[in-house]
């Protein structure tokens, strides 16, 4: 998932480890977050203002007010805009004084003003961390509701070893980010999602093919990714990428699709079949290149299985299954036998009567039909945009939604 927008704030405490912040900072910028950088005089020791502030490309803020321009640094303010407060490297020190109540600093009441979560790193020798005083305090912050990532047992800056050490900034921001995907509306759900064409092999260098892009089904898998779903892609031949963090499963004939997706339907909580999966295919494959010989050739094909009505009449009331539907005449009702047919919650319908929609276009014209036959008809829009409009009425689902 991505941190776009997300304001973390950094609070920085006077420990050697106040290095790694410079790092952490960097890796928070490239997911596009928004960092600001607080710190207490003693870190400004071990780590420049400089430093941190180039990095978030934001002032670093130590005191109350800047002594050069008189501006108020208003913590209140700072606390209440966070979406959340990370105290790393936390030390002994700041961590007695926070669960304690103290406020001698800009940090402490930025702390005592926060509203958002508190993420808290501690970093310090090993028998400063195993002492009851701070075991007291951190169990006091916890007990305020504050998240503890954990030191790490190694090498320390007195050259004892042990625990202590700051947890590694990549650590630190796996669990910035499980944190804002744990609150995603799809958080916790396995999503399957078909795209592309097939190509149904006639000999070693022919196949029978058809103009689907990917598009659409890239859009959905990037879109339940973006919601908190961890998302599989079964796609058939496509140029496209692979949306950030979507598993993908790479498959050529309808045969190889319907395999994978027998291995990942099972676990899945929301499946999405959008590939145009060839209807038939060769009964037999040239081992060589067939020979330009007669005027006229036929070639003997026999179905392929449909994949999605054998999930659909294999799900459990628990997943939610969606179907596409491709028509150029009687739209709605071949749609709606369709949804029966293949026992679906939602058929997508894009008609070929409509300009803009359906294959190889960057653009898509649908209309939603539930199992209760309520109708919704959408406008001409970008894939992406028809992404979103689907995976909201994912989310509203009772099935998703049900305990
Ligand atoms: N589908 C499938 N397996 C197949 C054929 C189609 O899973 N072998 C799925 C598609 O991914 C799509 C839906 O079935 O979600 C409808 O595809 P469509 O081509 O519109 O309909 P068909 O059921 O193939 O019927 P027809 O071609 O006769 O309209």
């Amino acid at each position: 998932m991505s941190l776009a927008g997300k304001n973390i704030v950094i609070a920085v405490c006077g420990s050697i480890a106040a290095y790694k912040i410079a790092h952490l900072t960097r890796l928070l910028v490239k997911e596009q977050a928004k960092v600001q950088i607080i710190m207490t005089k003693e870190a400004a020791e071990f780590i420049t203002p400089l430093t941190l502030s180039t990095l978030s490309n934001n002032p670093v803020l130590i005191d109350y007010f800047d002594p050069k321009t008189g501006e108020w640094n208003n913590h209140v303010h700072i606390g209440l805009q966070a979406d959340l407060i990370l105290i790393a490297p936390a030390t002994a020190n700041t961590i007695g004084k926070i669960a304690n109540g103290i406020c001698d600093s800009l940090l402490t009441a930025v702390y005592l003003s926060a509203k958002c979560p508190v993420f808290f790193a501690p970093a310090m020798d090993l028998d400063m961390w195993k002492h009851p005083s701070t075991q007291n305090n951190i169990h006091l912050l916890q007990s305020y509701g504050d998240i503890l990532i954990h030191p790490k047992n190694g090498e320390l800056a007195s050259g004892l070893i042990g625990e202590g050490r700051l947890a590694e900034p990549e650590e630190i921001l796996e669990f910035i980010t499980n944190h804002f995907s744990e609150q995603l509306p799809l958080a916790g759900k396995n999503a399957l999602v078909t795209a592309g064409p097939t190509h149904e092999a006639i000999d070693p260098v022919r196949f029978i093919g058809n103009h689907s892009s990917g598009k659409m089904g890239y859009a959905l898998a990037k879109e339940l990714e973006r919601l908190g779903a961890h998302v599989t892609l079964i796609s058939g031949p496509t140029v496209l990428e692979t949306p950030d963090d979507v598993h993908r499963i790479n498959i050529t004939s309808a045969q190889q699709m319907l395999e994978q997706v027998e291995n990942y339907f099972i676990k899945s909580d929301i499946i999405i079949m959008s590939a145009a999966v060839a209807d038939y295919t060769p009964i037999e494959v040239a081992t060589q290149k067939i020979k330009k010989k007669e005027d006229s050739f036929s070639i003997a094909l026999k179905k392929t299985i449909d994949i999605l009505a054998t999930v659909g009449s294999e799900k459990t009331e628990k997943q939610l299954l969606i179907g596409f539907a491709l028509e150029t005449n009687n739209e709605i009702d071949n749609a709606k036998s369709k949804l029966i047919k293949k026992n679906l919650d939602f058929i997508i319908l894009n008609s070929m009567q409509d300009k803009g929609a359906g294959f190889a276009t960057d653009t898509n014209k649908v209309t939603i039909i539930d199992r209760h036959e309520n109708i919704q008809e959408f406008s001409l829009k970008s894939k992406t945009e028809v992404a979103k409009d689907i995976c909201q009425l994912i989310i509203q689902h009772p099935i998703l939604n049900s305990k």
